[in-house]
């Protein structure tokens, strides 16, 4: 969705560079149709298999994000009562909620059941326990799935790879049954499912697939073993091309895969993907504040820093940065760095990028997934603002942070 007409870059058919004269920098910008069609990739590959893609909310948990998804049909994976508020403010479907994460509250709990969630991905025995004993006190009986850890090894950055034994997420997929034995003692729980997740940002899809083949294999056995098991929820974890040249799976061709790997399970198939169907979707725009040398290194001081992109700084990530208007000179290498006080507040280093000048405009590119809701005040900087654009229209989706809004809550 993001495209050069002559000199100047598009996002759908909205030029950036007015976005970023109207509503300043930082900002993240969307592109609605790369949601939808990235949404839709997923729901129309699954075809006649009963499926619920379930948009992992924290990739990107924008109120207007969150709408789109929740109108075209999407479940959602929370992995907090934050999460939740957000999916049911944004018009999501309950019924449609998978509750994730390795450390759930009870109030989180208490929560979720009350607002009528479809399942619960549970990581350890002891959160079966509290499910059940809070179920109990309602008088009703919590659908859960447990989150097995596979032991598959997914490639990616080691931060963002959960699916190991030594990781703390899941529980050992040869314990699992034993914990699904022990869970028909406790009275206030149906087994409806089976989950994993094993990473993300992966772009060989084999280790994903090697996972499911473990996980379809233990649904069966538990089925044989007459607990009810409905669906089967692959997590999320399709990562998207970061570097030109770089090739990631084809939504459509991975569920392929799934579809011959799963069609006669009879298994509602659930996914929960995040980056693959956001990520490309957004930019962060920023200005261009000054040119400096120091020695023989160039640096081009830009006002969005790692506050508000933290990826660069955190991971090592590399998020291609391209200018809103292209000018005919010659490249330069350069840090492209922010503002805050800190050598690691970088968004590129000695990167190949147009000849930029004080007060032109920059895009980073693949900045719809863990861009924004990483972003922090660090260095008491107001959040960035965020845009949607839908054809040729774009609109203030998040207003940027004022400093009283900094503020907010603190007494002194
Ligand atoms: N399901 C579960 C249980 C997860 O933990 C995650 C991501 C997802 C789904 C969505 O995965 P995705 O489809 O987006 O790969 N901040 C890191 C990424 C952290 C991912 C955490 N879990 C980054 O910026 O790369």
């Amino acid at each position: 969705m993001l495209r050069y007409s002559r000199a100047d870059l598009y996002s759908e058919d909205v030029p950036l560079a007015d976005i970023a004269a109207r509503v300043g920098t930082p900002a993240f910008v969307y592109s609605s149709r790369a949601i939808l069609n990235n949404y839709c990739a997923y729901h129309e590959a699954f075809a006649e298999l009963p499926h619920t893609v379930c948009y992992a909310v924290k990739a990107n948990s924008s109120l207007a994000v969150l709408r789109l998804l929740a109108d075209a049909g999407a479940g959602f994976d929370i992995v907090s009562g934050g999460e939740l508020f957000r999916v049911l403010k944004a018009g999501g479907n309950p019924n449609k909620v998978v509750f994730s994460g390795v450390g759930k509250t009870a109030a989180e709990v208490e929560y979720a059941l009350e607002s009528g969630i479809h399942s619960f991905n549970c990581e350890s025995e002891s959160e079966l326990a509290l499910i059940n004993a809070m179920a109990a006190r309602r008088g009703t009986t919590a659908g859960f799935a447990i989150r097995v850890n596979p032991d598959v090894d997914p490639s990616t950055h080691p931060y963002i790879s959960t699916g190991l034994s030594e990781h703390k997420f899941g529980i050992p997929i040869a314990d699992a049954i034993a914990v699904y034995e022990r869970s028909r003692d406790l009275g206030n729980l149906s087994a409806e499912g089976v989950s994993c997740h094993i990473g993300s940002q992966i772009l060989d899809p084999t280790p994903i697939l090697e996972a499911v083949d473990k996980v379809v294999a233990l649904a069966g056995s538990l089925r044989n073993a007459g607990f009810p098991i409905r669906h089967l929820d692959l997590g999320g974890g399709l990562g998207v091309a970061y570097r030109p040249g770089e090739e990631a799976p084809g939504i459509r061709e991975f569920i392929q895969g799934l579809r011959t790997r799963l069609g006669a399970s009879g298994l509602c198939i659930m996914v929960e993907p995040g980056r693959s169907i956001v990520g490309q979707a957004g930019v962060l725009l920023t200005r261009v504040l000054y040119r400096k040398k120091n020695g023989d290194k160039e640096f081009v001081v830009v006002d969005a820093a790692m506050n508000d992109l933290i990826r660069p700084s955190l991971y090592r990530a590399h998020h291609e940065i391209i200018p809103l208007r292209r000018r005919n000179l010659p490249r330069i290498t350069a840090d492209v760095v922010g503002p805050i006080c800190e050598t690691g507040d970088f968004l590129a280093r000695d990167r190949e990028i147009d000849n930029v000048l004080p007060g032109d405009f920059l895009a980073v590119c693949t900045t719809g997934a863990y861009g924004f809701v990483l972003s922090s005040n660090y260095n008491s900087r107001p959040r960035a603002a965020e845009v949607l654009v839908e054809g040729d229209r774009s609109r203030i989706i998040r207003n940027r942070e004022s400093y009283e809004d900094l503020i907010r809550g603190e007494t002194i």
